[in-house]
């Protein structure tokens, strides 16, 4: 079991001004709080740039009355069943639909599944969310 440290950081006020209006607007309780996200924020950077095998969502938003769309979507997720954990549809409204895609493999990987699912003609947004196994994180 790992134990608390305390350290201390020295830095310009302006900067911890900054931050400290930053936390406040996040709702941390304290700085100590704060610093953690951002490290463990840091080190989850740190392993999709490594290209680690990683976990992460995909969401897309279209229009199913856009001709071929339905079927490209599909197929592209077919070509990477391997790294598709779920896949959840939405009706938004009577034309719009919310696609979100449970992903995990090597980052790279998802990267590439990523832009070939948001440059697929006719989606309106698409979006790749940055997640983690969590074995690095404490
Ligand atoms: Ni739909």
């Amino acid at each position: 079991m790992s134990h608390l440290v305390r350290f201390s950081i020295s830095l310009e006020e302006a900067l911890l001004q900054k931050f400290d209006h930053h936390i406040n607007e996040q709702k941390y309780k304290n700085r100590s709080e704060a610093i953690r996200d951002l490290i463990r924020e840091k080190l989850v950077k740190k392993e999709w740039a490594e290209n680690e095998k990683v976990a992460g969502t995909i969401t897309l938003v279209y229009s199913h009355h856009k001709r071929g769309l339905v079927q490209k979507l599909t197929s592209l997720q077919h070509d990477y069943h391997h790294m598709i954990i779920s896949t959840q549809h939405i009706h938004l409204d009577h034309d719009n639909c919310m696609e979100v895609i449970i992903t995990h493999g090597k980052a790279r990987s998802l990267e590439q599944l990523a832009d070939k699912l948001k440059t697929v003609k006719g989606i309106k947004y698409g979006n790749l969310a940055m997640a983690t196994y969590g074995r690095e994180l404490i």
